[in-house]
């Protein structure tokens, strides 16, 4: 029975993509990224695990935006966790804005990988860097789309990264913060947090209605990475 209430409900998701696709087709675009991701030898478990022992190895604070099914969360090695999630997952259930307006604590490293739309990532963002250490990190995940249909708002596909990219625009051009995407697993984000003096330039005007081709006039213009490059 609940086997048949999971098919059911997956071909009822896959009728709606299908519907949604024909609805924004205006937005369609025929480029496509060959990240190939499939084929690169890291993932973000690696990332934040590599920033966790930068930064205080098993006492490091880390927190997680977005724990899903805790694949990620559970493999980070430290025994300082929170996770925030509202559906499953993570160690508080609840949105990333109800878990910050309430949070007093500072923590080594920050994972982003909440809900994918640029508003939100923003403020996720913002909140995350007035929780974090000096000198401490934030991470991302999902900031290099494959297609315009993986980075479609509202969502078109079960791969999708969703607008994050445009805050990878602002970052790239903040102060006080060191950015570098990864170029592995969707694109993994790291900033580190210089001093409590930073700043992240409010693009959303340009941005808040952009489509793909935004992002592919940008894309040459991200600090873009390999894995070694990034982390030396
Ligand atoms: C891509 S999954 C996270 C995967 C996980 N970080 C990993 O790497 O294994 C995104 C998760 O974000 C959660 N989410 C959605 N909106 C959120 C919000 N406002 N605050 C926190 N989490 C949110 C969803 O419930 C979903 O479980």
């Amino acid at each position: 029975m609940l086997y048949l209430k999971k098919i059911i409900k997956f071909l009822k998701q896959l009728l709606l993509f299908q519907f949604l696709k024909i609805k924004y087709k205006k937005n369609a675009h025929p480029k496509i990224f060959e990240w190939n991701w499939d084929k690169k030898n890291f993932n973000r478990i690696a990332v934040v695990n590599f920033l966790i022992a930068k930064t205080g190895g098993l006492n490091s604070k880390y927190l997680e935006i977005g724990c899903q099914s805790n694949t990620l969360f559970n493999s980070v090695a430290s025994i300082k966790k929170t996770g925030v999630d509202p559906v499953s997952g993570g160690t508080h259930q609840m949105t990333s804005d109800d878990f910050f307006l309430s949070n007093k604590e500072k923590f080594n490293v920050i994972f982003i990988d909440g809900l994918h739309q640029y508003q939100q990532v923003r403020k996720d963002t913002i909140n995350s860097l007035n929780s974090l250490e000096d000198g401490g990190w934030v991470a991302f995940h999902d900031f290099l789309p494959t297609n315009w249909k993986e980075q479609h708002i509202p969502r078109l596909n079960s791969d999708w990264t969703g607008d994050c990219w445009k805050l990878a625009i602002e970052l790239t051009h903040a102060q006080n913060l060191d950015f570098k995407i990864i170029k592995i697993d969707n694109g993994v984000g790291i900033l580190q947090k210089k001093s409590s003096d930073w700043f992240i330039p409010d693009l959303s005007k340009n941005l808040k209605t952009a489509g793909f081709e935004k992002f592919m006039e940008n894309v040459e213009k991200m600090p873009l990475y390999s894995f070694y490059e990034a982390l030396k």
